[in-house]
This record gives structure tokens, C-alpha cells and sequence, in this order.
């Protein structure tokens, strides 16, 4: 009688068990999938990014309105660091993820298309 009782008992918790197993992996695909997703989206935006060949021109227009405020009006730093040489420390990937990402507050994150993106990053690379 006992056993037949906390066998039935045992079958509960298992049941529970499984249940609860069954919600964190569902819950954890979830998370896996929207960082995939995500992942990917960034992947094509640099990608794309990378395969546009920028102006200087434009870039430094761009960098005159969104950069100047922080980094300097010749990019020799202010609030944020000196910008010269940065493409010898940073890898192309690497500033774009600086600047789209939002990583490194104060500095925002900015909304750019890839072609803009790239005419900053030629704009970065003739500061060399
Ligand atoms: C609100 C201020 C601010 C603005 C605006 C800003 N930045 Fe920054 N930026 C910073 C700060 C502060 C850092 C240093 C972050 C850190 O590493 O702690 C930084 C770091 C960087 C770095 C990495 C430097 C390094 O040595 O690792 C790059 C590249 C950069 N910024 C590019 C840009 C570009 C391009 C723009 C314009 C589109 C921009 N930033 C606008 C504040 C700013």
C-alpha cells in the first residue's frame, strides 16, 4: 500500500519534472533562436558593409555632423579617444561593431546604413 503510494508520488514528480525540463528548453531555444537570428542580421549588415567601396568625402561630412562633439573636430580626441591610426588597433569588423553597437557607453550606438558605414570607415582609414 505504501509503495504502491510513493510510487505514484514518484510519478508525479517525474511528471513535474519533465514538464519544467521540458519549459526551460523551450524557453532556452527561444533565447538561442533570437540570438541567431540577431547574429545573422549583423553578420549581412557587415558583410554588406565591407563589400561598398565608401567616399572620404562623404564619411568625413558624416563624421563632421555625428563624431565631432566627442572625438574632435581633427579626430585627436576630446571626451572620446584620438581616432588617428585606430584602423591599425581595430579591424574594420571590429569599428563597426564600435559604432553601431553601442558598446562602450558614453559613446551612443548609431543607426547606419551600410553605405554611410562604409563612407565612415574609409574616412577612418585616411586618418591613418
Ligand atoms: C557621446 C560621445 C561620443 C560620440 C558622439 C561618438 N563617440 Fe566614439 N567614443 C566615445 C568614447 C567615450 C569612446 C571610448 C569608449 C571606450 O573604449 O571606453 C569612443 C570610442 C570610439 C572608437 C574606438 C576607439 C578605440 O580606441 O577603441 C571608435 C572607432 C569611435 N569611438 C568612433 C566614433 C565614430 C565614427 C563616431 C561618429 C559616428 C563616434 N565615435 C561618436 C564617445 C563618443
Amino acid at each position: 500500500m505504501s509503495t504502491s503510494s510513493s510510487s505514484a508520488a514518484e510519478r508525479d514528480f517525474k511528471r513535474e519534472f519533465l514538464k519544467i525540463f521540458i519549459i526551460v528548453f523551450v524557453v532556452l531555444l527561444i533565447c538561442f533562436s533570437i540570438y541567431f537570428v540577431n547574429h545573422q542580421e549583423n553578420n549581412k549588415y557587415i558583410l554588406k558593409t565591407l563589400e561598398i567601396n565608401g567616399s572620404v568625402e562623404e564619411g568625413n561630412a558624416l563624421f563632421k555632423i555625428n563624431c565631432v562633439g566627442c572625438h574632435g573636430i581633427t579626430a585627436r580626441g576630446l571626451v572620446g579617444p584620438d581616432l588617428h591610426s585606430i584602423t591599425q588597433r581595430l579591424n574594420d569588423k571590429e569599428i563597426i561593431k564600435q559604432v553601431t553597437g553601442g558598446l562602450t557607453p558614453p559613446m551612443p550606438s548609431f543607426e547606419i546604413d551600410p553605405v554611410n558605414m562604409s563612407n565612415l570607415l574609409k574616412f577612418l582609414h585616411s586618418l591613418e
